[in-house]
């Protein structure tokens, strides 16, 4: 085990500057697991160096696939084929990383090769009955520990079945690892959304070159296809900023009034961008320039203003899905917000990297702020003063849990220190830095100097 890492943010002022934040999580996994099942060479720019994306790209190496950073700074992936991959030796070690593992699942699922999968200790309590099941259904076999969790084996396919699917939880994870799955099967694999997930996997095997159909329903909802046992294109994917990594220092730019912060080249997809409207309703002055379209994803630069005073709101539980990562960093403008914000349909929250419901309440509670949390709901009260702070902030693995904190550490009266920095380096390794460099005080004393 690691030793902890405790890191403190203090009262910063205004924060000024223009960033780049890491390339996106979901997009960086999606374009190494494509790349590594297509034949030629793929080339990969602005992928996200943090430890779970590079868990990912050990994890296709090790199924067979040529996959290295270039001198040119790219990263060059030389790919197997569909249905070409190979059975590794050893266990891939997906590290944090929910993405990485489920995705994975599915793309093994549809090869006659055995793989086992371990974790950490926050990726071994998380429920993957929910991918065991269609994949089941597929063909493919399951060793699991207890309850369905990590360490656990794929026992694949080669005659994998195309499969028609009713997601029963609105999850990217779980629609893209029955695609990734499809993509071995011979014909039709549909997945049936009833609300909107991230549409990446869809618009990346498009820019793969695979046709990806999708219908809008009577009911509302949308089935997403493809045809199976297609080979892909090799091709160049840019990979856009990451919203949720733009997430932290944005809301800690919107805490501090008087700051101005240019974010560049964000992946602005409207099926990520529910904190950012969420915000722009609670009166936050969020704008965008320089839109355009980048390896088949919307990106666009960010621009955020604190110009004060913000308002607190009912978040549409429609609208989770878009924002599913964003909760802990909407608490804390929440926590700041003058009035009542209510977020309801956040179940799935307690199945993230922590179970962000409880980690977000407490963490707050200790900082003095008034709030209840339901099964899957939280509401917060605040009078629009700032919370007064002054708290250590357990994180239980959790990268958004940190950043969340130390963000609201940067407009607290007294310091917020978190008890472990480590699982930053999961998806925003320089996040320490992009932060001094645009004024705010993060560091690892909990003395003031
Ligand atoms: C992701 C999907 C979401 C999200 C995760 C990334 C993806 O998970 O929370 O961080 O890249 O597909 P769920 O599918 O479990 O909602």
């Amino acid at each position: 085990m690691n030793t902890p890492n405790p890191l403190t943010s203090r009262k910063s002022g205004p924060l000024e500057g223009t960033i780049k934040v890491p390339g996106d999580k979901s997009i960086s996994h999606r374009a190494l697991m494509l790349g590594a099942i297509t034949v030629g060479e793929t080339i990969i720019s602005g992928l996200l160096e943090g430890e779970d994306v590079l868990a990912t790209a050990e994890a296709m190496r090790s199924l067979g696939a040529e996959v290295c950073k270039g001198s040119d700074g790219l990263w060059h992936i030389y790919g197997t084929g569909i249905g070409g991959l190979k059975e590794p030796k050893e266990a891939l070690d997906m590290g944090n990383s929910g993405t990485g593992v489920r995705l994975l699942m599915g793309l093994v699922a549809g090869h006659a090769i055995t793989t086992k999968f371990t974790g950490d200790g926050s990726l071994s309590g998380r429920p993957m009955n929910r991918i065991i099941k269609p994949l089941e259904m597929m063909g493919a076999t399951f060793e699991t520990s207890d309850g369905g969790t990590l360490p656990l084996t794929v026992i694949g396919n080669e005659d994998t079945m195309p499969l028609e699917y009713r997601l029963p939880v609105a999850s990217a994870q779980v629609k893209s690892a029955i695609l990734l799955a499809g993509l071995s099967a011979p014909g039709r694999t549909t997945v049936i959304e009833e609300r909107p997930t991230r549409d990446h996997t869809e618009r990346m095997l498009r820019h793969f070159g695979l046709g990806v159909d999708v219908q809008d329903m009577k009911d509302g909802s949308q089935a997403i296809s493809i045809i199976g046992q297609q080979e892909l294109e090799p091709c160049a994917v840019d990979v856009p900023g990451d919203p949720s990594s733009a997430a932290f220092p944005a809301v800690a730019a919107l805490l501090n009034k008087g700051s101005e912060l240019r974010l560049c080249g964000i992946c602005v997809n409207e099926r990520r961008m529910g904190l950012y409207v969420t915000l722009q309703e609670m009166g936050a002055d969020i704008s965008y320039e320089h839109e355009r379209i980048v390896a088949g994803e919307p990106v666009a630069d960010i621009i955020v203003r604190g110009t004060g005073t913000l308002k607190g709101i009912d978040v549409p539980p429609e609208r989770v899905p878009s924002m599913i990562d964003e909760f802990p960093a909407l608490a804390m403008v929440a926590a700041c917000a003058e009035g009542t914000t209510k977020m309801t349909g956040l179940g799935e929250l307690r199945v993230k990297e922590s179970d962000r419901l409880l980690m977000v309440t407490e963490g707050l509670k200790a900082c003095g702020i008034s709030l209840e949390m339901g099964e899957d709901s939280l509401t917060i009260n605040s009078n629009g003063r700032h919370p007064i702070g002054g708290a250590t902030i357990k994180t239980a693995l959790d990268h958004r849990i940190a950043m969340a904190f130390l963000a609201l550490g940067t407009a607290t009266d007294e310091p917020i220190t978190i008890d472990d920095a480590t699982p930053i380096k999961t998806s925003f390794p320089n996040f320490e830095e992009l932060m001094e460099d645009l004024g705010a005080e993060i560091n690892q004393s909990t003395k003031k100097n």
